[in-house]
């Protein structure tokens, strides 16, 4: 059996719900899944991982500067300098996403460079386009 790791940063919940329920549907598809915050965060927790999901929510001025918060950067740079795993990223957000990804790709600093799936949300619960995002990033 595959396994995919789901790691989010959320400080009201949507982020962790989103996490959630991207796990559900990963099950739906005969992956095991481990659901873990950033805070409790260790190595271990993805050595043996086949996918990766790694997921914030959207920090900035609403419509520009869109940046994963401090604790995210901070897990970013924890990160082993080569991820084994086939890494996708997601986050929620009320307005835009704007230069999320594309920030929070420059803090995994070329950790994750050939991931190219990003799924976002506005309420934390999994669209049809994010299903159909995710059945190809795991296809
Ligand atoms: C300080 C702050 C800044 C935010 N900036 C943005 C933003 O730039 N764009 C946006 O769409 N949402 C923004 N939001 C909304 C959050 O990204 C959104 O509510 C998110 O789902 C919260 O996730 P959580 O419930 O996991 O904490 C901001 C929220 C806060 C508290």
């Amino acid at each position: 059996m595959k396994k995919a790791v789901i790691i989010y940063n959320s400080k009201k919940g949507a982020t962790k719900r989103y996490a959630e329920q991207i796990s559900v549907y990963l099950n739906s598809k005969k992956l095991t899944t481990q659901v873990l915050s950033i805070d409790n965060y260790s190595e271990e927790f993805i050595q043996d991982a086949d996918y990766l999901m790694l997921g914030c929510w959207t920090s900035g001025l609403m419509v520009f500067m869109q940046n994963p918060e401090k604790d995210w950067r901070q897990f970013a740079s924890r990160l082993p300098e080569t991820l084994k795993a086939k890494t996708a990223l997601f986050t929620t957000y009320k307005v835009l996403t704007g230069s999320m990804f594309k920030n929070m790709r420059k803090q995994l600093n070329g950790k994750a460079d050939s991931c190219t799936t990003e799924i976002k949300s506005r309420n934390g619960f999994l669209s049809e386009k994010d299903k159909e995002a995710i059945d190809a990033f795991i296809g």
